[in-house]
């Protein structure tokens, strides 16, 4: 007699259907960056529930390499309208937020990738894949690791292997925690727009100053500032406008 495998349950997760494509598209069409607010506050549960959706962002590898600084504190929060070279924008601003990308937490966001998986048994796969994935984007101490993944990457290529986007050295694990930070950032704009609330995103900033307010520590790079807030009538200056498709969607 043949015993049967039980076969192995698929996870299934429908997409709604009912989305409002034309509320969608108001959403992004009216955020613009806006550089005067008005002085009504953001409902600390409004700036939650955006907080939230901007966690839900795409992450490479899930490993959740973010901050996101909400300035309460006056002293911190007048200090960070002069790091951002006391722009309107951030002068008006009911809330600072400043998004900070991490190559310091790979290890311990990978763990917790095994830990918290949504199932009860965690798939061997799961486990393997966060046991090395923190290796692609590390590059240890004194680039140890990334000049060994240069030369093995180089050798495995001559074998026509393919390979993903790694971290050779430093300034690749810094781009690779900016790019997925900046999405997050984009999800939090675009949530404040929803909520009927604006913003600006700001890199006119003195890094160096930042960094020394919230006391960074140097594997902790601050992405950009988002100054947030209601939008005051003359909050922003002019229409917006793009140059011509053509420049920017290629179809090859
Ligand atoms: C990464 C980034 C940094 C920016 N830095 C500033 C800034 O420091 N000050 C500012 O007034 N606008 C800043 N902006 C806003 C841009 O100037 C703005 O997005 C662009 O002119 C297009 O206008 P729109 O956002 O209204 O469509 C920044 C935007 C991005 C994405």
């Amino acid at each position: 007699m043949t015993t049967q495998k039980t076969p192995k349950a698929r996870y299934h997760e429908a997409a709604p259907t009912d989305i409002d494509v034309d509320n969608f598209r108001k959403v992004i069409e009216s955020r613009r960056s806006v550089r005067k607010f008005t002085a009504t506050p953001i409902p600390e549960d409004v700036l939650d529930a955006c907080l939230d959706l901007a966690l839900l962002a795409p992450n490479s590898s899930n490993l959740q390499p973010w901050t996101f600084y909400v300035i309460k504190n006056p002293t911190k929060k007048e200090q960070l309208v002069k790091a951002c070279l006391n722009q309107l924008a951030a002068k008006t601003a009911s809330e600072l937020i400043v998004c900070v990308a991490r190559t310091d937490r790979i290890d311990e966001m990978a763990k917790r990738n095994i830990t918290q998986f949504p199932f009860p048994e965690v798939p061997k796969v799961v486990k393997k894949y966060y046991t090395f994935i923190p290796y692609n984007y590390k590059t240890g101490y004194f680039n140890t690791l990334g000049h060994f993944k240069k030369v093995a990457f180089g050798l495995a290529r001559r074998l026509d292997k393919q390979l993903p986007v790694t971290a050779f050295q430093p300034s690749d694990a810094v781009l690779w925690a900016t790019k997925t930070t900046a999405l997050a950032c984009e999800n939090l704009v675009l949530a404040l727009r929803a909520y009927g609330f604006d913003s600006c995103m700001m890199e006119g900033f003195d890094e160096p100053m930042v960094r020394d307010i919230l006391n960074l520590n140097d594997q902790q790079h601050v992405v950009m500032v988002i100054g947030a807030g209601e939008r005051a009538k003359d909050g922003v200056f002019f229409p917006q406008y793009r140059f011509d498709r053509k420049l920017f969607i290629e179809k090859v």
